[in-house]
C-alpha cells in the first residue's frame, strides 16, 4: 500500500501542452476518481504515473519513493483498461496466473495465488473456461484478477466499465468499490461518467484542459463547486444557469425584469461585479400552485409552459424555460404539471450559487446548504 503524489507535472506532445502543472496528493488506501471531458488528460496522468509516458517536468512519488526514473515494471502498479484483452487461447486460470509465471513463480505457489484471487472475485467455477465462453462481466473480472494477483501498491483503472451495458456497469461498479474497500489498495479510477464518479469516489478530482479544477469528497464538490465548470459537470440533469444583472448593492435583476434581494453573505461577496449567473440545481426548484406563492424577497418565482416531462419512476424531470434559458426541475411533486401546461416555478436564493459571468468562478458559499455537508 502507498500514497501517491504528483508535484508540478507538465507534459506536452510536440508543441501541444496536455498536462499543465498538476499538483495532487492521494492518501494511502484511497479510491480517487479522475473525471473530466474527453481529451482533458486523464489517461495521460495514469500513463505518466505508470511510466508509459515520460513527463516534461515535475515529480511523482509512490509512498516515499520518487518514481520518475524507476522502470515501469518496477513501479509496482497494475493497470486495468476498457479493452481488457485477455489471452483467447488460455483458460481463466492461465490468464490470471500468467503474470506470475512470467516472473518465474513456481507452479504450486501460482496455483494457490490463482485460487485465492479467483475466490475473491467469484470466479472459482470458471477457472477452466476460455474467455470466449464468458460473459462481458466475467471477462472484466478476469482482467481484475490479473491485476489483483500481483498484489500491486497501486491500481490504475482507465474507464474499465465503458464497454459494459448499463446494468452490468452498475453491478461491476459496486463490486469494484467493495473489492477496493477490502484490499485497501490505493486506486485511481478514470471515468467521464459523473454518476460513476459520485458513487465510487472517496474523493473526486475534476480535470479540465490539463489542469485540476477541484478536489474533494463527492458531496462537497456537488454542494460547493469552485466554478461553473465543476458545477455543470457533476449532477444530472445539469445545474441550471440564469443570467442576472446587479442593480443594487444586494439586488439582482433577471432578464424578465424581476428583482431579487440577495442574502447578506452573497451580496458582500459580489463586491463590484455587475454581471453574474445564478446556478440552481434541478432539485432545488419547486413547482408551486400559483395561489400558494409567497413573494419572499429572496425567492425567484416565474411562470412558464412545460416543454417536456420525463418520468424516472419515483421522480419526474420537468423541463420549461426562464426567458431563453432552459430550466430542468427534478421533483416528486409536479403539482399536476403536464406537457404544454403553464406552471409556476420558484426557488430561494439561499439554495443558489452565484458565478462571475466573466470567468465562471463561484462567488458565493451556498448560503443554505454548503455549511452543513462540507468535508
Ligand atoms: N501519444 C500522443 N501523441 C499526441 N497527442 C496525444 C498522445 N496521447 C494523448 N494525446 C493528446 O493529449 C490529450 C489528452 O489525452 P488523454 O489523456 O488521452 O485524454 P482523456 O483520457 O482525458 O480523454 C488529447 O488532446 C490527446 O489527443
Ligand atoms: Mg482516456
Amino acid at each position: 500500500m502507498a500514497s501517491i503524489a504528483f508535484k508540478q507535472i507538465y507534459k506536452s506532445y510536440g508543441n501541444i501542452s496536455v498536462i499543465k502543472g498538476i499538483d495532487l496528493e492521494i492518501k494511502d488506501g484511497e479510491l480517487v476518481v479522475f473525471i473530466g471531458p474527453s481529451g482533458c488528460g486523464k489517461s495521460t496522468m495514469l500513463r505518466l504515473l505508470a511510466g508509459l509516458e515520460e513527463e516534461d517536468s515535475g515529480s511523482m512519488y509512490i509512498g516515499d519513493s520518487l518514481v520518475n526514473s524507476i522502470a515501469p515494471k518496477d513501479r509496482n502498479i497494475a493497470m486495468i483498461f476498457q479493452n481488457y484483452a485477455l489471452y483467447p487461447h488460455m483458460t481463466v486460470a492461465e490468464n490470471i496466473g500468467f503474470g506470475l509465471k512470467l516472473r518465474g513463480m513456481n507452479k504450486k505457489n501460482r496455483i494457490r495465488a490463482v485460487d485465492e484471487t479467483a475466490s475473491l472475485l467469484g470466479l472459482e467455477h470458471l477457472l477452466t473456461k476460455q474467455p470466449r465462453q464468458l460473459s462481458g462481466g466475467q471477462r472484466q473480472r478476469v482482467a481484475m484478477g490479473r491485476a489483483i494477483i500481483r498484489n500491486p501498491k497501486v491500481f490504475l483503472m482507465d474507464e474499465p466499465l465503458s464497454n459494459l451495458d448499463a446494468k452490468l456497469r452498475n453491478q461491476m461498479r459496486i463490486e469494484i468499490k467493495k473489492l477496493q474497500r477490502r484490499l485497501k489498495t490505493t486506486t485511481i479510477f478514470v471515468t467521464h461518467d459523473q454518476i460513476e464518479a459520485m458513487t465510487l469516489a472517496d474523493r473526486i478530482v475534476v480535470l479540465n484542459d490539463g489542469k485540476v479544477q477541484q478536489v474533494g469528497a463527492p458531496s462537497k464538490l456537488y454542494s460547493s463547486p469552485v466554478n461553473k465548470f465543476v458545477a455543470g459537470f457533476l449532477g444530472s440533469p445539469s445545474i441550471n444557469f440564469i443570467h442576472a444583472r446587479r442593480t443594487g448593492d444586494n439586488e439582482l435583476t433577471l432578464p424578465d425584469g424581476q428583482c431579487v434581494l440577495l442574502p447578506v453573505d452573497q451580496a458582500q461577496i459580489l463586491s463590484d461585479l455587475r454581471e453574474v449567473e445564478i446556478g440552481i440545481r434541478p432539485e432545488q426548484i419547486d413547482i408551486v400552485k400559483s395561489r400558494q406563492t409567497t413573494m419572499e424577497e429572496n425567492t425567484i418565482t416565474w411562470s412558464s409552459s412545460v416543454s417536456l416531462i420525463e418520468s424516472l419512476g419515483s421522480e419526474k424531470l420537468v423541463y420549461s424555460y426562464h426567458g431563453e434559458h432552459e430550466v430542468a426541475v427534478k421533483t416528486t411533486n409536479s403539482n399536476g404539471a403536464v406537457e404544454g401546461s403553464n406552471i409556476q416555478l420558484s426557488f430561494s436564493m439561499n439554495n443558489a450559487h452565484l458565478f462571475a459571468l466573466n470567468d465562471g468562478r463561484c462567488l458565493s458559499p451556498l448560503a443554505g446548504i454548503a455549511q452543513k455537508g462540507s468535508i
